[in-house]
């Protein structure tokens, strides 16, 4: 199991790397994840959330053909129509809030094999990708809120979490 990296730790906020070497860790690393966020109840974790500052992420929505992979992925078309739904993060445990986002998107991305695909997705897949991508650009959930309505959850937040020293 990996350990997930929690709001206030740097490399959450980074901007990633691009993934160049398609070899055996890459898939050892991937597996390990779709483990820790199937153990933790999660449907999307992205490499940043487990201390990897790269470019990938990995989507269960636990329907069918719908566990993913996404490697260097970009999204290269969002609908117009944008609906809201309550998210939450593997790193920001115990916050959820509703989040207006695009209702489908268009990816690109590669597999562990490094091949290319495109994908349309649509309803609670495109939600986890668009969330999952922002992790890569050091973007949390929390950042598209209002900043009233952030402000009072992160103090909450920290105030329930405050690290031990
Ligand atoms: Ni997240």
């Amino acid at each position: 199991m990996l350990d997930i990296y929690t709001l206030g730790e740097d490399v959450l906020r980074e901007k990633t790397q691009r993934v160049t070497e398609f070899d055996s860790g890459l898939a050892i690393l991937i597996d390990a994840m779709f483990e820790t966020m199937q153990e933790a109840d999660g449907i999307g974790l992205a490499a940043p959330q487990i201390g990897v500052s790269k470019r990938f992420f990995v989507v269960d929505t636990r329907r069918p053909n719908e566990q993913i992979a996404f490697i260097n992925p970009e999204i290269i078309e969002t609908s117009h129509e944008v609906g809201t739904y309550e998210e939450g993060c593997l790193s920001i445990p115990g916050v959820y809030y509703d989040i207006v986002r695009p209702l489908s998107v268009t990816i690109q991305a590669q597999d562990i094999h490094g091949k290319a695909f495109t994908l349309k997705a649509t309803d609670l897949l495109a939600r986890v990708i668009q969330h999952e991508y922002d992790h890569l650009n050091g973007t949390l959930f929390i950042d598209r809120m209002e900043d009233d309505a952030r402000e009072k959850l992160v103090k909450a937040y920290n105030r329930k979490h405050k690290k031990r020293r």
